[in-house]
């Protein structure tokens, strides 16, 4: 198979995060850490997985850089923005995620990234009330002033190429308006026109990436790019978006679980899933407007791996439940009950617990960083549009939903998606062998 032309990674790769938070914090650590030498990336599978490409006799088992031109880890220049004034090394230590024993030997770079002021509006999260905060007369202005950031920072970091990802505060919920979020000329019409409740200023944020030609990321379940003027946009511009929302703990657990059912052909008839989380992501979802748009992501998983329509007998009218609760105490480490009621030979039930005490920011920054790479490799490559093949990292995959196209939410699924995308990429060809 003839290799796919994807221009080398040449140069410096800027990651402009919006949101320098309890997410965003660990991941800059964690990578300016393992630059030098002083801890491990681990759950990157940029950095650790090995895939297979070619067949019988020619098959090997590589890494994804030894695949495709993946941009190194010395190599990327850390940008962001946020509400708060606060510089990484004191969004770190603030953030409680890390100790400090590894988080001073990169104190001095940590300080050196000062977020840009946020392109904010209260209205999307009520709990916040940081004044490093754009004054900006219409949402069009906004988009301009964030695209004149992305500029400045490019220049003077020397940067070849910029990825922009969201890792700010979950949004308040923004359904799909078609009047406005339809096509790219009604968005940018309402943007114009100041149109605050239809416009996020997580829009302005994607809208002023792609703009600037850099692959957009959305980290929150926010609708963002989820919409088809965001498409358009993304295919005028030829720009890869993904999202949305981090897969990281127990919807992890969940897309790896429930093909088990599915698969044994064993019957559901409820899952109810409950967290506590005490950081500032649980107390902006406490307000229940913000908790609306993660519920919307999270209930979203098994519909497509147990469907009822295809297994009545088995998956019809389960109860699904999700719940978050903010609980201080706790702050970054989560703690996940899933209960889960299945039924097996001649209806007879059977309960699963599951019980993770997972922390949010280090399951996170691994999918930040991937994300990352992945997009810029995605541009690289000339793919634009919605990237299906990183479903893997995401708890609310992008779809065309109005070609009735539908979400792939089975873990094992989007990894064979991944990986084909990979194996494309280098010049192999894509399969479904078993490894
Ligand atoms: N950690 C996880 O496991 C996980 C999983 C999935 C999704 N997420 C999402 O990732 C996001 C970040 O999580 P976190 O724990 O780092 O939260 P956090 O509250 O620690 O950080 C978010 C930061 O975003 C800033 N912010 C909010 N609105 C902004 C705007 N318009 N512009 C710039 N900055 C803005 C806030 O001031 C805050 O500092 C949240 O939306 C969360 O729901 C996290």
């Amino acid at each position: 198979m003839e290799k796919q032309s994807v221009k080398p990674a040449d140069g410096k790769l800027g990651i402009m995060v919006v949101g320098l938070g309890a997410v965003t914090s660990t991941f800059m650590t964690g990578v300016l850490m393992a630059r030098k030498g002083l801890a491990k990336p681990v759950g990157s599978m940029t950095q650790y997985d090995k895939i297979r490409v070619g067949k019988g006799d020619d098959k090997k088992y590589l890494a994804y850089s030894d695949i495709v031109p993946l941009a190194k880890l010395d190599d990327i220049e850390f940008g962001a923005w946020d509400v708060y004034p606060a510089d990484a090394y004191r969004a770190a230590v603030y953030a409680e995620v890390l100790k400090e024993k590894d988080i001073e030997p990169v104190k001095d770079e940590l300080q050196k990234i000062v977020p840009f002021k946020a392109a904010f509006d209260k209205n999307f999260a009520k709990r916040l009330d940081g004044d490093n905060v754009k004054d900006c007369k219409t949402r069009w202005d906004m988009v301009e002033q964030i695209r004149e950031d992305i500029r400045n920072f490019k220049k003077e970091h020397g940067c070849s190429r910029i990825v922009v990802a969201w890792a700010a505060s979950t949004e308040i919920y923004v359904p799909v308006y078609e009047p406005v979020h339809g096509t790219l000329a009604a968005l940018e019409k309402a943007m114009k026109d100041n149109d605050t409740e239809h416009i996020a200023p997580s829009m302005c944020y994607a809208y002023a990436a792609l703009a600037e030609g850099a692959p957009f990321i959305m980290g929150a379940p926010n609708t963002t790019v989820d919409i088809p003027a965001m498409w358009e946009m993304a295919e005028k511009t030829k720009m890869p978006i993904a999202g949305k929302d981090f897969k990281t703990g127990q919807t992890l657990v969940k897309s790896g679980f429930a093909p088990i059912i599915g698969t044994r052909c064993l019957g559901l008839s409820g899952w109810f899933s409950t967290n506590i989380l005490g950081n500032r992501d649980g107390l902006v979802l406490d307000e229940p407007d913000n908790f609306r748009t993660k519920e919307v992501s999270k209930l979203s998983t098994l519909e497509s791996i147990l469907v009822p329509e295809c297994q009545p007998d088995l998956y019809t009218d389960y109860y699904h439940k999700v719940r978050i609760n903010y609980y201080p105490p706790r702050n970054d480490n989560k703690e996940g009950w899933d209960n889960i009621d299945i039924f097996g030979w001649m209806g007879y039930p059977m309960q699963i617990k599951i019980n993770f005490l997972c922390r949010d920011s280090i399951l996170a920054a691994p999918l930040l960083l991937d994300l990352c790479l992945l997009s810029d490799l995605a541009a690289r490559a000339g793919r634009y549009g919605i990237q299906r093949f990183l479903s893997f990292f995401l708890k609310s995959p992008m779809h065309d939903y109005t070609k009735g196209e539908v979400p792939v939410n089975h873990l094992f699924q989007q990894y064979t998606m991944l990986k084909n995308a990979l194996r494309e990429m280098g010049g192999y060809e894509p399969d479904e062998e078993i490894d």
